[in-house]
Parts: structure tokens; C-alpha cells; sequence
């Protein structure tokens, strides 16, 4: 029988997390349908409109969450836009799947945390990894405690020649919040505190380095460069986070570096008896038996439908059983609050205790 309570989504933002929302979504026909979609230039949504045959471009963004027809939103705009956008889609009553970070800062993620808990609905940030197969695959046994206590980890993501659209709102502070630290970082330090058993964040030290951008160096492929704008972030960052229960994890991510890298995000867990090392899609569980190491090699299965279909369904789950999502809004506001103190870190040459006052 034909679904008659299919779940009718609108999209914020058609570059280019908007097309793979888009994508993605367009295939769940049995659960979902994009009503409409908008952007900040609206040839861009028409363009994508007429790809994935949705039938309506919304002029602007207001109008687009107004829309009696949309009962949850995209939201895949620059950082800057994230809170406002996501606060007033809440307030309209709508459930919202926000691209990550969550906020552009501490305070905005706030925010939308407070927003959520005053309304009813589904509020998600878009962290696929944690939808990974191998990742899934490490959590299923962190959880039945095969690694005992996860007493340490280390994460990173290093890009030898990877600064996003130069001169964009990717390389500006005031419109991203950060560099790699915000933009690669945060899904590296989302997976690796899940996988760790969400311990508490209490404090950090870290700092940040511009070695490569403001001189125009260390380009990517991803974004066009805008030769007029301007470069205020960093393009390497490094941290120590302790947590209240003592485990400490490590995070360093650059956008360009000089160093022997392959570009590929890695994990690893150090756990009391046992270990998880994730690397770019593959991983590994380390354990003894006998006093003897015991390799035991994980990867996604060939017909694995993609850590993409797992979050829309999760998104849509979520709505229709009015469920809390894995990565909700307090997950993305403690990312927001260690990124801060990072950048804070950075500045002031201490170690900085997290603000946990939510307020
Ligand atoms: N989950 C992931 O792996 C992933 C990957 C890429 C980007 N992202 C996130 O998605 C967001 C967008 O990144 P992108 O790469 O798609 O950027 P993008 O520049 O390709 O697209 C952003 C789009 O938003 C539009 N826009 C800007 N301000 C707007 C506004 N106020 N209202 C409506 N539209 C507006 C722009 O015109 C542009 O088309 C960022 O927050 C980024 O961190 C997540």
C-alpha cells in the first residue's frame, strides 16, 4: 500500500551538500518528498530543482519554512546562517537536519540547543560518518565492551594541498567561524567522541597555525578560489581534550601541510583490552588472546547502500517515532563548545575549561 504520511522536506541551500541532500533524499520515495527548494541564488535552486523533479523553488528562505507543504528542512548553508536559519524553522513548528558544525559557535549552538528543548521537533546534524560501515562496525563493539575502558584516542585528518574555495566563506572567519579545525575537524572529534562512549569534555589545550593560506598557498580542488576575498583562518590546528571521566583524545587536521599525508581521516581507540583503529573507510579491532596479538580486519560489506541513505532514514525515523537522533543537538553544541576552546586555547596560550552554561 502507498505511503499517504510520506514526510515532505524542503532544502536551504542548493550548492553543494544541498545536491547531496537532494540526492539522497530523492531516493526514499516510500518515505519522504522534497516540496521545495531555495537558495541565496536562485538559479542554482532552479537548477537543482529540475534535477530531482521537485516542484517548487521557494523564493527565499523564509518562505520556503512558511510553507504549509514542508514539514521538515535542509539546512546546508554556510556556518553563519546555521543558527538563525535552524532557530526559525524550529520556531515554525518544523523538524530540521542541519549540516555540521552545528553552530558557527559556541553561542549559536546554544541557541538552537534551547530552541530544540522548547519545541518538539527533530533537530539532527548532518555528521555521516557515524553513519560509516567500519565506524558502526567499532561502536558495535565498544558498546558490548570488548575494548574495556577507552582510556585514550587519537583522530586527525591531514590535507597536504586542501584549502577549500580561497577567498570564500570557507577561508573567512566571520562567515565559517574557522578552517579545518571547524570544517574537517569537527567530524573527526563527532566520530571519535561517540566511538569513545560520549565521555564529558572538560577542558583543552590546543593551538592553530596559518602557514599556507594567507599567502595563497596550499589550494584545493574543492570550491572555486575568489581572488578578492580574504584568508583569516587557520589551515592547521592541534589539540589535547581531557574529559571528566580522565580519558584524553588527541585532534590534529590541516588543510595544507608539508608532510607525507594521504588525506585520509583515521581513528584510534586505546581501550583496557582492547583496541579500534579506523582509517579512511577500513579498520581494524586489535586484542589478545593468550598473551598473543589478534588483528582482526573490518570493511563495509560490497552492496553497502552508504553511510548517506542510513542518516536520511535515521533523520526520517527519528520523525516518524519521535525519536532523539545520534547526533543531536547537545552532541553538536559539545562539539561547538571544544572547538571554541581550541581557538581559545590558541589565543591566549592556556589550557581553557569548557563553558558548559547553557544559558
Ligand atoms: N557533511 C559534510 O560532509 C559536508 C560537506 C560539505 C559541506 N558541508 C556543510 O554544508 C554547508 C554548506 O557547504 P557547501 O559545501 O554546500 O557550500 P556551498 O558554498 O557549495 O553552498 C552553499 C549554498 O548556500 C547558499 N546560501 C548562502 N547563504 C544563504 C542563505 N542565507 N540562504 C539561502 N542560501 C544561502 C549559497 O548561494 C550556496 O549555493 C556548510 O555548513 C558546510 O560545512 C558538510
Amino acid at each position: 500500500m502507498a505511503n499517504t504520511n510520506k514526510i515532505r522536506i524542503g532544502i536551504i541551500g542548493a550548492g553543494n551538500i544541498g545536491g547531496v541532500h537532494a540526492g539522497e533524499f530523492s531516493k526514499l520515495t516510500d518515505l519522504c518528498e522534497i516540496t521545495a527548494i531555495t537558495d541565496a541564488y536562485l538559479p542554482l535552486a532552479e537548477e537543482k530543482a529540475k534535477q530531482y523533479s521537485i516542484a517548487n523553488v521557494a523564493a527565499s528562505p523564509e518562505e520556503l519554512i512558511r510553507r504549509p507543504d514542508v514539514d521538515a528542512v535542509i539546512i546546508g548553508v554556510p556556518n553563519q546562517f546555521h543558527a538563525p536559519l535552524a532557530i526559525q524553522a524550529i520556531d515554525a513548528g518544523k523538524h530540521v537536519l542541519l549540516e555540521k558544525p552545528m553552530g558557527i559557535n559556541g553561542d549559536a549552538a546554544r541557541q538552537i540547543l534551547k530552541a530544540s528543548q522548547a519545541s518538539n521537533s527533530v533537530v539532527m546534524v548532518g555528521h555521516q560518518m557515524r553513519w560509516e560501515s567500519v565506524p558502526m562496525q567499532i561502536k558495535e563493539q565498544v558498546d558490548r565492551g570488548e575494548l574495556g575502558k577507552i582510556y585514550t584516542a587519537k583522530t586527525g585528518w591531514f590535507r597536504r594541498k586542501g584549502i577549500p574555495g580561497w577567498g570564500t566563506w570557507f577561508t573567512q572567519m566571520d562567515q565559517s567561524g574557522g578552517g579545518p579545525l571547524i570544517d574537517i575537524g569537527v567530524h573527526m572529534l563527532d566520530l571519535a567522541l561517540y566511538l569513545m562512549g560520549n565521555p564529558k569534555p572538560v577542558s583543552v589545550y590546543g593551538a592553530t597555525y596559518a602557514e599556507f593560506g594567507p599567502s595563497r598557498k596550499g589550494i584545493g580542488t574543492w570550491g572555486k578560489p575568489n581572488w578578492n576575498g580574504t584568508y583569516d583562518v587557520e589551515d592547521l590546528a592541534t589539540a589535547l581534550i581531557k574529559m571528566e571521566d580522565g580519558s584524553t583524545l588527541s585532534l590534529e587536521v590541516s588543510w595544507a601541510v608539508h608532510m607525507d599525508t594521504d588525506n585520509t581521516p583515521f581513528i584510534h581507540l586505546m581501550g583496557s583490552e582492547g583496541g579500534a583503529s579506523y582509517r579512511g573507510g577500513q579498520g581494524k579491532l586489535l586484542t589478545e588472546k593468550f598473551d598473543r596479538p589478534i588483528e582482526t580486519e573490518l570493511r563495509k560489506a560490497d552492496n553497502d547502500e552508504g553511510e548517506r541513505a542510513r542518516l536520511s532514514r535515521h533523520f526520517l525515523d527519528c520523525i516518524s517515532e519521535g525519536k532523539q537522533p545520534i547526533t543531536s543537538a547537545l552532541s553538536g553544541l559539545t562539539n561547538n563548545l571544544v572547538l571554541d576552546a581550541i581557538y581559545e586555547s590558541s589565543r591566549t596560550g592556556n589550557e581553557v575549561k569548557l563553558d558548559w552554561n547553557l544559558n
